[in-house]
């Protein structure tokens, strides 16, 4: 089920924003913050971490992803990405992979900036054709165990 209650996309909104207020971002000077909402009502947020060695830099999904796990949740009702700029902050494509891992389909995907959410799709608007589970031979997806 994909949730879409009005004040979960709030709550995940605020997380995403204060989690970019947060951001260590000194090279790109491209803050980004973002939240993951669990099928459990649960948020999880991250934010970009970025290195002087920069292929070591995290993206703040990443982040979001991480503090899910460890927290012992595995499936993903809904995404934010907030960051600036006129463009879409849209996740990158390494990041689509991990997001896939945890969503389905029609997980909801909603980018913004500090003033909203600009735009949302769907996880299979972002990565159609995904690599998962089921191409390793794997009983189906992590998510609908
Ligand atoms: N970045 C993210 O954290 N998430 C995105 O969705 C797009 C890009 C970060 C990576 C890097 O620290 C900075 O933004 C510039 O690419």
């Amino acid at each position: 089920m994909v949730k879409q209650d009005p004040e979960d996309i709030e709550r995940l909104f605020a997380a995403a924003r204060a989690s970019r207020a947060r951001a260590y971002a000194p090279y790109s000077g491209f803050p980004v913050g973002a939240a993951v909402l669990t099928e459990n009502g649960q948020i999880h947020a991250g934010t970009n971490v970025e290195n002087a060695a920069y292929p070591a830099g995290l993206c703040a999904e990443a982040g979001a992803i991480g503090a899910m796990v460890a927290a012992g949740e595995t499936r993903i009702a809904a995404v934010m990405v907030v960051g600036g700029g006129h463009e879409l902050v849209t996740p990158c494509g390494v990041c689509r992979q991990r997001i896939r891992e945890f969503a389905t389909p029609d997980t909801m995907v909603h980018v913004g900036d500090d003033a909203g959410v600009r735009r949302s799709f769907t996880f299979a608007e972002l990565l159609p054709f995904a690599f998962g589970p089921a191409n390793l031979g794997l009983s189906g997806d992590h998510h609908d165990e």
